[in-house]
């Protein structure tokens, strides 16, 4: 992380790294999507008021992740913000007992997370709950079998999201990785959703673009996504510029035309996924 990196008195030195007064991001291992693609990997953990502790896309459950997060503070909320947002729910919550989970819309409905054992306590939706109402502001975007709850944390004015901006690194990626991570527009600085979920949102068009015109008039000091290198210059207006095609404004490709690319990258990851399994065999 850069910028606002002044330590703070609590700051302990395993994994979680202070962002802001009561906000803490913790960097996991990589994944790859799709097969293909090198994915950063962040949970972010923020203090209530209450002195209670909301984890935003819990990352991959160790005892020691959850001594050092403990250090902070009870663990007393666990938030799947979207509907792919999820796989390390079940070990955090057989961990945590006391803990209440919340899910994306529809995700409770989700083959693979019931044949994981994990139980989503509440739905989210559009307005936050009593729990966390006085610390943070949260926006429902959904469109078909994606929904995605984004948190603003008023204190520190930093907007949390998992995959409505990536901004991943093209650096030390293998090349083939990062054309595809090009096409689909994902690449710092200037990294947007995926072209396919930006696609896949602008089939509900009109209610997505209100919701991404109440993100970027939040004003964020900072935007800090699940894949990638947080926004902290500029936050607001590279925010704005990352959300453009949603909200319609500039000269954004429409929908027809995204939806175009968006199969032109998904054939185009597909192949380069058989071409590596290929390679892999020989
Ligand atoms: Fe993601």
């Amino acid at each position: 992380m850069t910028g606002h990196a002044d330590p703070l008195p609590d700051a302990l030195p395993e994994g979680l790294t202070p962002v802001d007064d009561g906000l803490w991001t913790v960097e996991a291992e990589p994944i790859r999507a799709g097969g293909i693609l090198p994915l950063p990997l962040r949970m972010v953990v923020i203090r209530l008021p209450d002195g209670g502790l909301l984890l935003y896309s819990p990352t991959r459950f160790t005892p020691a992740l959850k001594r050092a997060v403990e250090a902070r503070g009870p663990i007393r909320h666990l938030v799947a913000p979207n509907v792919a947002h999820w796989m390390f729910l079940p070990d955090w919550q057989r961990a945590c007992a006391d803990a209440v989970v919340w899910g994306a819309p529809g995700l409770r409905d989700r083959a693979q997370v019931r044949a994981a054992g994990l139980r989503v306590d509440h739905d989210l939706g559009p307005v936050a709950p009593e729990a966390w109402r006085d610390a943070i502001e949260q926006v429902l975007v959904r469109s078909g079998p994606f929904a995605e709850v984004a948190m603003f944390h008023r204190a520190s004015r930093t907007l949390l999201v998992a995959d409505l901006v990536l901004n991943v690194p093209g650096e030390g990626m293998p090349p083939l990785a990062r054309g595809f991570g090009g096409l689909a527009g994902i690449l710092a600085p200037n990294g947007k959703a995926p072209i396919y979920l930006r696609a896949l949102l602008k089939l509900n068009g009109r209610a997505v673009a209100r919701a991404a015109d109440r993100l970027v008039s939040l004003q964020p000091r900072r935007v800090v996504m699940s894949h990638g290198q947080p926004f902290e210059d500029r936050a607001a207006e590279r925010l704005a510029a990352s959300l453009a095609d949603l909200r319609g404004t500039g000269s954004g490709p429409s929908a027809a035309t995204l939806a175009g690319l968006a199969g032109a990258a998904l054939l185009i990851g597909l192949g380069l996924r058989r071409w590596r399994r290929r390679r892999g065999r020989r």
